[in-house]
Order: structure tokens, then C-alpha cells, then sequence
């Protein structure tokens, strides 16, 4: 069944938790979507994991173009949701629409995300009035890394909890069809899922939240460096590759790989002719 941002919503009725994971890639969507993840995150998320920069904020429209359209040949079922790069709606509303338009209509994905509450809440109503779905992210931002001056757990303080839930009444009130939360206390965080109509899909946010979402790499463990608290580790994909490629490693200085199992093979007569019109013969 293809999950909708309708589909999400009834979950969050139901009591059924939304399941959503990243991914940048095709192979990585057939495999998640497989599997029947409700929702793929292709999160510029991707700047730090896909392509080895110190934060999220160098992600440009055209690297979250071409990893959206990967993804989107390979969810089937999945909800596909497009981070909006740093710059690409901070800078208007006229320049948020256009760019969440080209993320659904040349990307394929089904719903755009952007960073901010009441900041960016016109640019939400507009991108919801073009009739494309928003998910609105909310407490650890990472594109205000500069901002927050690092990576630092919000809504800790009195003032800044509040402001979290403000911002999240206005962004349900601007048309968003759920929320992630990342990087704030659990109670906070479960605050805001019991008022919220929308869903709150958390990271780093604890078990109130109606749905999870991870990066697939520190899941997997497959994150070089550092891997944050929140992110539980499911399996050492990291281990499964190191054995793989050194092997094949070995093999192949050992010349015991390609065997005739790997090999195509000639007609024999063909390959005589072949020999001796073009093999240098001995002492020549
Ligand atoms: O970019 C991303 O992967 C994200 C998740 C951390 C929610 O925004």
C-alpha cells in the first residue's frame, strides 16, 4: 500500500508508530522500501554522510535533485519526503515555492521538509497552497548549526521549551502534515505530540513522538566518526563491508578470483584461430 501524508495521519489515529528512515540512493530505497518503511527522508543530511562535508550547510538544490530522483525510482510504497537544502527557502517565499516545486516535480518526491517555525511559517502556507504536502522540522535544526554554535540538544530552558511549542502550533496552523523533532528532552517532546494534531516524527526526541526517523548509516553502522547518542546501533553493516572488500582483495593478489565460475566462455575452435593469428608466438 503506498503511504501518503493521509496514511501517516491515520497512523498517528490509530496508534500505529510511522516508521522513516534516510536514504540517497536507489539501491538504499529498494532495500528500505522492501522492507516497508513508511516514509524515506532524503535528507541533506546527505552532505555530511553522502559526500563528507562538516555540516548540512554547502548542500546545494542540485545535490538534493539528483539523490531525490535515485530514491524515487526505488520507493515504491514509501512516502518520499525532500529535504530542502540551507538557502533554497530561508530566502523568500516566491524562491521556497519554486524549489519545493522542482524537488516534487523533477525530483518525484512526494513532500518537501524545511527547517523553522515562525521564521519560514509563510514560506510552509505558500509551498501548502501550491498543494505540496510539508513536513516542518523543529528543535536541533542542523542548517542552524552556526546559529546554535554546534550540534546542542534544544528546549532544555523554560524559554526555549516554549518557544518550541509555539513554533510547532504555528506550523500545524501554516498547513505542515507532520513535524520532526530532533534533539530535544523526551517529556518535550511528548508534550508536543499529545498537542499537536499532525504527526511528530522524532529523532534524538524519545518514545512519545509518534514516529522515528534515523540517518541509515549510523543505524547500520556505517558512520565514520562520530555517531550521536540517540542513534542505536541495529547492525555492523560496517564489519560486512570491511570482509567483503578485504577479501576480494585477496583474492584477487592471490589470483583465486575470477575462477570459470565468474568467466564467459569461447568456442574453442575460435580461440584456436584466434591463438595462433594473433597470440605472440615463443622466441618471436
Ligand atoms: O537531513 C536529515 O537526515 C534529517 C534527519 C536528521 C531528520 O533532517
Amino acid at each position: 500500500m503506498k503511504n501518503t501524508a493521509a496514511t501517516l495521519l491515520a497512523q498517528k489515529q490509530s496508534g500505529e508508530k510511522i516508521t522513516m528512515l534516510t536514504a540517497y540512493d536507489y539501491t538504499t530505497a529498494c532495500i528500505e522500501d522492501e522492507c516497508g518503511v513508511n516514509s524515506i527522508l532524503v535528507g541533506d543530511s546527505l552532505g555530511m554522510v553522502m559526500l563528507g562535508y562538516e555540516n548540512t550547510l554547502s548542500v546545494t538544490m542540485e545535490d538534493m535533485l539528483h539523490h531525490t530522483k535515485a530514491v524515487t525510482r526505488g520507493a515504491k510504497n514509501a512516502f518520499v519526503v525532500a529535504d530542502m537544502p540551507f538557502m533554497s527557502y530561508q530566502t523568500s517565499v516566491y524562491d521556497a515555492v519554486v524549489n519545493a516545486g522542482r524537488l516534487i516535480k523533477e525530483g518525484g518526491a512526494q513532500a518537501v521538509k524545511l527547517e523553522g517555525g515562525a521564521a519560514v511559517a509563510e514560506q510552509i502556507k505558500a509551498i501548502v497552497d501550491s498543494s505540496i504536502p510539508v513536513v516542518a522540522h523543529l528543535g536541533l535544526t542542523p542548517q542552524s548549526v552556526n546559529a546554535f554554535g554546534g550540534f546542542k540538544v534544544q528546549g532544555k530552558d523554560y524559554q526555549r521549551a516554549k518557544q518550541i511549542i509555539e513554533d510547532a502550533d504555528i506550523i500545524q496552523s501554516a498547513g505542515a502534515c507532520a513535524v520532526v523533532l530532533e534533539g530535544i528532552p523526551a517529556p518535550l517532546a511528548e508534550l508536543i505530540s499529545k498537542r499537536l494534531v499532525i504527526p511528530t516524527i522524532g529523532i534524538g526526541a524519545g518514545a512519545g513522538c509518534d514516529g522515528q526517523v534515523l540517518v541509515y548509516q549510523d543505524m547500520l553502522g556505517l558512520t565514520i566518526g562520530h555517531t550521536p547518542k540517540f542513534a542505536k546501533r541495529f547492525s555492523d553493516a560496517a564489519e560486512v563491508y570491511k570482509k567483503g572488500f578485504c577479501e576480494y582483495i585477496e583474492q584477487v593478489k592471490a589470483s583465486a578470483f575470477p575462477t570459470a565460475e565468474h568467466s564467459y566462455k569461447i568456442d574453442e575452435q575460435i580461440m584456436d584461430a584466434l591463438t595462433s593469428d594473433y597470440a605472440k608466438k615463443e622466441g618471436e
